[in-house]
């Protein structure tokens, strides 16, 4: 691999220890996928940030790194922790769990990690241009990043990404490749479904179309509009169920703005129609428990935006939460600081709701609670909590999970 004299300089250990392993764990994985050189990335985002995924192993490597003197090269923020840093007492998180979340968060700010602990850093101090290389972890934000925003990231592995902040590059290969970017296979909605697409068809329809799609970069056809959030909810769920990191959706994401441009002016591999018939069967399948009595309805997932904490506390105005349900609502610090300044934290803690900040129902340790149904509009949560939370899970809109909090049930849609 051709390396810049400034990257030999840090193969040389000239710039610190903690440099030339990172570079050293770069070129190698450069070396993996045939690229021939490294390129400077703008900012890094860290996965590796959650006690649950760091684990023990982390805390050691995040120590010894931090006493060789380790210091981010570009911006680098954190994703959710696996504790509310300041509520975790309330989400009955055991103190010594706690204690090594915080411990993390000690040694990565003495890396200079930008501490944001969300999924969406773009909605705080992170927020990639187009065009832009990035070296990101978090299958949601790398999604987001590259087909919302047109920025160029792959989808790093925990502790790659550290080492892409290290050093402030990453291999040049995949997504960084103008030629790698073309939508590979077509969904092509029917007209009668894009005339009536509702809000929660996108997480549906991303749920489905990571399902389909795999590995490979969809281009979708016949959306006629989508807000920040459903790109959002979309991306998530594709990335969730498949291993999508990037999406064209023809008419609105950046490198989309027609079907050909789409496509990089290639054929697509493969083309599916998709109606109103395979986004039931997907949301029926999403929904993994029948109707009855629920315990808890998690949304903000990805963390909620302002215009979502708005959308609550209008459905929360006046209401209040069923006595035997939790409805917690997932966000990151920045977002709930203007949601407070605008009232809408009052609305929302007045109907009884808790916010979840800094961390989600995935990244908590959640056993004492005994939660045995789940209600969700996000199809990352639909496609993960079964597993991490071990509970049944319906799949809903969002008004139909705050209703199921309001009543404590919720029927399969
Ligand atoms: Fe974010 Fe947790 Fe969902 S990390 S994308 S809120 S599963």
């Amino acid at each position: 691999m051709h390396l810049t004299d400034d990257e030999r300089r840090i193969q040389t250990g000239e710039l610190g220890e903690p440099q030339r392993l990172a570079l050293r764990v770069l070129v190698k994985l450069g070396e993996a996928y045939g690229a021939e050189r490294l390129v400077e990335i703008r900012s890094a985002h860290l996965v590796a940030s959650s006690y649950q995924i760091a684990g023990e192993a982390g805390i050691d490597i995040y120590t010894q790194l931090v006493e060789q003197g380790a210091r981010v090269a570009v911006r680098t923020t954190s994703d959710p922790g696996s504790i509310d840093f300041s509520r975790w007492r309330d989400f009955k998180t055991p103190a010594d769990y706690a204690a090594r979340q915080l411990k993390i968060a000690e040694l990565l700010d003495r890396m200079g990690v930008i501490p944001t602990w969300t999924c969406t850093p773009y909605t705080t101090f992170n927020v990639p241009r187009f065009g832009e290389h990035l070296g990101w972890s978090e299958s949601s934000a790398v999604v987001f990043a590259n087909s919302v925003i047109g920025a160029r990231t792959n989808r790093l592995a925990a502790y790659v990404d550290l080492c892409a902040a290290l050093v402030g590059r990453v291999p040049y290969f995949g997504l960084h490749m103008p030629e790698r970017r073309r939508g590979e296979v077509l969904f092509e909605l029917d007209p009668e479904l894009s005339a009536n697409f509702a809000d929660h068809y996108f997480p549906g329809l991303g749920y489905l179309i990571g399902k389909l799609a795999g590995d490979r970069i969809p281009a979708i056809l016949g959306v006629r509009e989508a807000s920040f959030d459903q790109l959002k909810a979309f991306g998530a769920a594709a990335a969730a169920s498949g291993s999508v990191a990037l999406y064209h959706m023809v008419g609105i994401t950046p490198e989309a703005r027609t079907l050909e441009e789409a496509l990089g002016g290639h054929t697509p591999v493969e083309r599916i129609p998709l109606g109103r018939q395979e986004i039931a069967n997907v949301m029926a399948q999403m929904s993994t428990g029948q109707g009855g009595p629920v315990d808890v309805v998690g949304v903000g997932c990805p963390h909620a935006s302002l215009d979502q904490m708005r959308r609550y506390a209008g459905l929360l105005h006046g209401k209040q939460v069923h006595p035997g349900v939790q409805l917690w609502i997932c966000t990151n610090t920045v977002v709930e600081a203007m949601a407070r300044t605008m009232g809408y934290v009052e609305t929302i803690e007045r109907a009884g709701a808790k916010l979840m900040v800094g961390t989600c129902h995935n990244d908590c340790p959640l056993g004492a609670w005994g939660f045995r149904r789940l209600v969700t509009d996000s199809g990352k949560f639909a496609y993960y909590t079964p597993t991490t939370v071990g509970t049944e899970c319906i799949f809903a809109s969002t008004e139909a999970c705050i209703e199921a909090a309001i009543t404590g049930r919720a029927e399969r849609s």
